[in-house]
Parts: structure tokens; C-alpha cells; sequence
């Protein structure tokens, strides 16, 4: 069935409550919209765990910095509710820009987790990320929110936004759905021109060979980094953002690989930034 589309607050609120008085159990998937199928593998992953998905679809103006891509951020609200019908999701809450933020003055920043990796390279993404999170789970007030792995640091920023301030709900991290070339699925990736698409794989490539390197019994996470950032220096077109071996949890630089740690990456290829990242046993 077609999923209901609510444009305001209000109308999420209703929809939630009449669900509720059935005894349902409400899901949420934030999601900026041009969705792709690692969105609808969130959404499935969020209705085996209730009963009652909604999908936010909101291009968030203050994740973004002033040299980003909101504008030409992709919207296709249309296709995105017709691939939400797939997955049986219930509710798609589109808001505007003015229901969400009508003359807001409060933000929400988690310290630490995002002084590395992403955090300096977008100043402000995060108080973004975790203010609009945080309105879309007070609004839907879900039992469980899913979020996508590729998105590591902010996964690590949300659960511990929810821990600190007591958010009853359950957050669930995903696994990264890939093409079958292994290229993460982003709704970035349209941005590619062919050539780029050709080589994208080839980050995901570096990420497999360094965490095999450590498997295989490699600890020194500089010689590991230095290693990765060579094998993504090679891509023909990509400019390397960063390339780092940190602390799975806390996102600390690590020299020594005693612990689970977590290799990431963000790389230009052409002016598409991608971020990958895995983990590391
Ligand atoms: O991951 C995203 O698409 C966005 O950062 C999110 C979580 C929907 C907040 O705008």
C-alpha cells in the first residue's frame, strides 16, 4: 500500500497516536530523501523490529556548510514514495524547512566524538546532524530509529546523543549495503561521471586490503594508515579528505591496533565527496 504522506508535525502526531492506540510499534528512518536501496534496507530492518515505519525525507539546511551541496542536494520525493511502497513503509514525513525549523534557537552537540575524522572538515555538520535528529525522534517518538553504518561517526554521535540525554528509543545501526563492485550506496553516487563511478570501487578496495593486512597480523596503525592513504592515492581523480585508523568507539587516534578500531575514509573523486569506513576485528 502506498505509504501515508504527512507534511506537518501535526499530522505525524496523529498518525503515530492512532497507531499506537492499535497496539502498533513505531519505527522511524531519517533519511534525506533521494533514497537508494541502502535506505530501503534501513526501512526493512526498521519493520521487522515494528510495526509501524515512518521514513523522514528532509534535506536538512544546517547539516550542510556554506560551500556544500544542499542546493543541488537531489529531491525526487515522487520516486522515493514509490520505493517506499516496496518495503511497506506506513508514513513518509516530508517536511518544509519552516515546519522544522520555524525560529529555532536551540542546537544539540555532542563533545569529543566529533572533534575527528568528518567533525573538522565540516564545521557545524554535526550540531546539525544531532539537532535535527533529535527534533525528528521527539516528533515521531519511536521505539526504534535505524541508521546506516557508512555514516560511522555519525552512528557513534547519535547513540551516545540518545544515551546522554535519556532518549527513549532504541537506535539500531545497520550494515552498509554496497553495489556489487562494493562502492558504499549513497545518494552521492549519481554525482559520478562514469570514469569517477569506474574508479569508486577502488576505496573500497583500500579498505579491505588494510583490514586484511591487520587480520593477517599487522598492528602498527601508522604504517596501516600510511599504507591506506597509498592505495587511495593511486585512484586516477581522488583527493584524499582523510584516511584514518582510530578507536572503533571512541574515534581516537590509535598507534597500536590492541583493540577493535575503525579504518575511515573521506575522498574526493572530482567534487563528489564519499565517506567509507570498516571496522577492524
Ligand atoms: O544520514 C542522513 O541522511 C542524515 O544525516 C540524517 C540522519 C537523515 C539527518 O539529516
Amino acid at each position: 500500500m502506498k505509504p501515508i504522506i504527512a507534511r506537518t508535525i501535526a499530522e505525524v502526531r496523529a498518525a503515530v497516536r492512532a497507531a499506537r492506540a492499535d497496539e502498533q510499534r513505531i519505527g522511524c528512518v531519517p533519511t534525506m530523501g533521494a533514497l537508494h536501496d541502502g535506505h530501503l534496507e534501513l526501512v526493512r530492518v526498521a519493520k521487522r523490529n515494528t510495526e509501524f515505519v515512518v521514513t523522514t525525507i528532509f534535506v536538512n539546511p544546517t547539516q550542510f556548510g556554506p560551500n556544500e551541496d544542499f542546493a543541488r542536494y537531489p529531491r525526487t520525493l515522487d520516486a522515493d514514495v514509490t520505493r517506499l511502497e516496496e518495503v511497506d513503509c506506513d508514513l513518509v514525513f516530508a517536511p518544509a524547512v519552516d515546519e522544522m525549523y520555524p525560529e529555532s534557537l536551540t542546537t544539540v552537540e555532542v563533545a569529543k566524538l566529533g572533534d575527528q575524522l568528518c567533525g573538522p572538515r565540516r564545521p557545524g555538520h554535526f550540531r546539525g546532524v544531532c539537532t535535527v535528529v533529535l527534533k525528528l525522534l521527539n516528533i515521531v517518538q519511536p521505539d526504534v530509529a535505524v541508521f546506516g553504518a557508512k555514516d560511522a561517526q555519525q552512528a557513534r554521535i547519535i547513540v551516545r546523543m540518545v544515551r546522554d540525554l535519556n532518549v527513549p528509543v532504541e537506535i539500531v545501526v545497520a550494515p552498509t549495503v554496497r553495489e556489487a563492485d562494493g562502492l558504499a550506496m549513497s545518494s552521492r553516487n549519481r554525482y559520478l561521471s562514469p570514469e569517477e563511478r569506474a574508479e569508486a570501487p577502488r576505496i573500497h578496495a583500500a579498505l579491505r586490503a588494510i583490514r586484511n593486512r591487520a587480520i593477517a597480523g599487522e598492528t602498527d596503525a601508522a604504517r596501516l594508515e600510511s599504507a591506506l592513504n597509498h592505495e587511495l592515492a593511486a585512484i586516477p581523480g581522488a583527493r584524499i579528505d582523510y584516511a584514518s585508523i582510530v578507536d572503533d568507539s571512541t574515534l581516537k587516534p590509535i598507534a597500536i591496533l590492541d583493540r577493535p578500531a575503525l579504518a575511515a575514509v573521506a575522498v574526493f573523486l572530482g567534487s563528489t565527496r564519499l565517506i567509507d569506513n570498516i571496522t577492524i576485528p
